[in-house]
């Protein structure tokens, strides 16, 4: 009898691990057919919904516009886009979405990343799993520093803020008030702005630093107002916030009071420049990319991108077309089979036709090289463009 049950407990253990290592076989297998798979996905990270929603619509319509123009499938591999919502600038949502995306989804490439906070959220993760991360816009200096499987195509706040100081010393200006967010990037446009003017001799009369999020402007326009500045120099977050800066800005009589506007090109939002209409009239900015900017390149991407979105894409989205075309040329270089340090390889020294103008992505830093246009505000054929008149060619961010 009891050797019959040790018998019958022999048999039920073989069993047992007959099937674990069955269960094992398989499971390797499916590994094995998924990274031999026929897919590259990539991951983004993006603000799809809330007050910031504009964001993931450009960085996501830009993604697509670059599929749509070079279609979805390179090196054999079908390019697959898992779009994830952060809401906003949510540090731990982004970490929460960024793990799913490596360890559930087993994404190739991260990319997407509107806001630094979420950026600087993930930076822990993606070096941990070694997978290359593509920031479409996220600006604030030290985000690349973060991680060695960073690689940037937007811009950097201190990139675009040293040639509008710089322009406007040679123009004549001397006394500017400065008035940023109050988070990375911001802090980042005021040193910059402050650095620059003040080494050639310019001076900051007054800094006011707004809340990143629904700021009440009055009382920080009133107080520029107050300071009798020759101009401001602004940056606020694009879209809604910077049409109602606008707004307080004209509201308050700035515009009439002789106080020029001087600002980044996310205060001069492409896509909310008819919005802005007439209020926005001269004003004068300097950033990567202009929906007026005249190339093939450009003409293309507006093409394609007017498929996805009535609304006119602006510098995120050119972000979203450029970080896919970097991710597009990796998978080509390495044939379909994405390793995150050979990818980051590939990643160093790439030069891409972006449709801004030319851009590299710097070997040292992992980050962009671009030219930045100083653009005034014109009406032209019923519509309202940042028309570029002058370029600083090949701008590093000075911060590195
Ligand atoms: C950022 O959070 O880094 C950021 C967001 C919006 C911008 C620029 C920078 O327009």
């Amino acid at each position: 009898m009891e050797k019959q049950r040790h018998n019958l407990l022999t048999i039920v253990h073989g069993v047992a691990v007959f099937l674990m290592v069955m269960c094992g076989i398989v499971a390797l297998a499916t590994d094995q057919a998924y990274a031999a798979g026929d897919t590259i996905k990539v991951g983004i990270i993006t603000e799809m919904t809330g007050t910031f929603a504009d964001f993931g619509r450009h960085i996501v319509g830009g993604a697509k516009a670059y599929m749509k123009v070079h279609g979805d499938t390179v090196a054999g591999k079908k390019v697959e886009l898992i779009i994830r919502d952060t809401t906003g600038p949510v540090p731990d949502v982004a970490k929460r979405l960024a793990q799913e995306l490596i360890v559930k989804d087993k994404v190739d490439f991260i990319a997407g990343l509107g806001f630094t906070p979420n950026a600087l959220a993930i930076a822990p993760l993606v070096t941990e799993a070694k997978k290359p991360t593509i920031i479409m816009n996220a600006a604030t200096s030290i985000i690349t520093t973060k991680s060695p499987y960073f690689a940037r195509v937007s811009m950097t706040l201190p990139q675009v803020t040293e040639p509008m100081a710089q322009w406007a010393f040679k123009k004549g200006y001397r006394k500017i008030y400065t008035l940023v967010a109050d988070y990375g990037p911001g802090h980042d446009a005021e040193a910059a702005f402050k650095k620059a003017f003040t080494k050639m001799g310019g001076e900051v009369v007054g800094e006011s630093r707004v809340p990143l999020k629904s700021p009440e402007f009055g009382p920080y326009v009133q107080r520029i107002k107050d300071a009798k500045p020759q101009a401001v120099f602004a940056f606020v977050m694009p879209g809604e916030m910077a049409v109602a800066f606008m707004k307080t800005y004209n509201e308050r009589g700035l515009a009439k009071s002789g106080i020029k506007l001087l600002s980044t090109g996310d205060v001069m939002d492409d896509a909310v420049q008819d919005a802005l209409g007439d209020h926005a009239l001269g004003v004068i900015s300097s950033h990567q990319y202009s929906v007026a900017h005249k190339s093939p390149e450009n003409k293309n991407f507006l093409a394609a991108y007017s498929k996805f979105d009535p609304q006119r894409p602006n510098f995120m989205a050119v972000g979203g077309y450029d970080g896919m075309a970097a991710i597009y040329n990796v998978i080509k270089q390495l044939n379909g089979k994405i390793d995150g340090d050979k990818a980051m390889a590939v990643l160093k020294g790439m030069k891409l036709n972006s449709p801004r103008g030319p851009i590299q992505i710097d070997a040292a830093t992992r980050d962009v090289v671009q030219n930045i246009y100083i653009r005034e505000v014109k009406k032209v054929d019923g519509h309202y463009y940042n028309v570029e008149f002058e370029t600083f060619n090949a701008v590093k961010d000075p911060g590195k």
